[in-house]
């Protein structure tokens, strides 16, 4: 079967963002700008988003940073902590700009000490979320050193994810960037509130990309990627179009000499490609026609908020990916840097 030349599909939204601030901010929003109408931004900087106050200003920061001419909404996100008040809770969902709050199990990843280790000394505050219909996202991963980091996520299903959706039956839960059968099994035998992201490195890689023929740190990211038998479970439900799975890209930049480093970070960048490295994908199942879907419909009504009206174009022709990208002061190195992507934003 040929190729389509083209497709043409509504504007799509990004389910999950990072992108850090200052001078790094400045040079990566434009990418997520050109491609999505809408980013959910995570909390997690150095110190992290906690109060609706902090929200507003890094929203303003992120709009600054848009190329003119484009529109594009930061979608805001508090960083749960111990701390956290019902107040404060109450005073995001008055806000409108904020539209969830995110658990990082303390020490699961970039930014996650502040976070919160023991998720029943927040029930109250869930309460509320429940109550005032604020989305609850979470990266699903144990963080017990003495656990293989290639199950902890599975084993969070078990120990965190099944209680949380019994004992909060109406919060809408986002289990975030799953790499597992076992996260797909979970959310599709959940009920409606509970939906999740996935990442256009774990649809495409699995983890000989980071181990084999030498260590490649770019293609480290947390969850790290899985083996072969979860990447085909994440495709299948990707490309379904089962509303319970939408796009996020986790797209998440450091500089490049804090990756290649004795102890790297975890963060893949894709925002320079991320519809066009879904498209992929979806060509590779014969199912473009879900793309729209899963990158455009299905996170909008999981949120309840309005679909896009604006579409965009990706044109069959694969474009070449740089090397580096200018990443504030520093270079950072982007998912795919030298080689290839097949299709091109219009
Ligand atoms: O790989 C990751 N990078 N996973 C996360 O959960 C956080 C992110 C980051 O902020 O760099
Ligand atoms: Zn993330």
């Amino acid at each position: 079967m040929s190729r389509s030349t083209e497709i043409t599909f509504i504007r799509p939204d990004d389910w999950h963002l990072h992108v850090r601030e200052g001078e790094a901010l400045k040079s990566v929003v434009p990418d997520t700008a050109k491609r999505f109408a809408r980013a959910i931004i995570m909390p997690n900087l150095a110190e992290p988003i906690t109060t609706v106050k902090r929200a507003a200003s890094y929203r303003d920061e992120i709009l600054a940073a848009v190329p003119k001419g484009l529109k594009f909404e930061p979608l805001m996100v508090l960083y749960l902590t111990p701390q956290t008040t019902a107040k404060e809770i109450r005073k995001a969902a008055k806000s409108g700009f904020v539209k969830a709050v995110k658990w990082y199990p303390a020490g699961a990843t970039t930014n996650s000490d502040k976070g919160v280790k023991d998720i029943a000394d927040c029930y109250p505050i869930l309460k509320v979320m429940e109550e005032v219909g604020l989305k609850f996202l979470v990266h699903g991963e144990v963080t017990d050193e003495s656990t293989d980091i290639f199950d902890r996520e599975a084993i969070f299903i078990e120990r965190h994810m099944k209680k949380l959706a019994l004992d909060f039956p109406d919060l809408k839960i986002v289990f975030e960037h799953i790499t597992t059968e076992e996260a797909v099994h979970f959310v599709k035998s959940a009920s409606s509130n509970v939906a999740a992201t996935i990442t256009p490195q774990h649809l495409l890689y699995n983890r000989n990309a980071i181990l084999a023929g030498g260590l490649k740190p770019h293609y480290y990211c947390l969850p790290v990627l899985k083996r072969e038998k979860h990447r085909l479970a994440l495709v299948k439900a990707a490309v379904s179009g089962d509303p319970k799975f939408f796009l996020g890209t986790d797209s998440a930049p450091h500089a490049k000499g804090a990756k290649e480093s004795s102890c790297g970070c975890a963060g893949i960048y894709s925002s320079h490609i991320a519809v066009e490295l879904y498209a992929e994908v979806f060509e590779a199942e014969g199912c473009l026609k879900n793309l729209e879907k899963f990158a455009s419909i299905n996170g909008a009504n999981f949120y309840g908020l309005p679909i896009n009206k604006e579409m965009i174009t990706l044109k069959s022709v694969s474009t070449a990916v740089p090397k580096e990208i200018k990443f504030g002061d520093h270079i950072l190195v982007p998912l795919r840097a030298g080689g290839k992507v097949a299709w091109t934003l219009a």
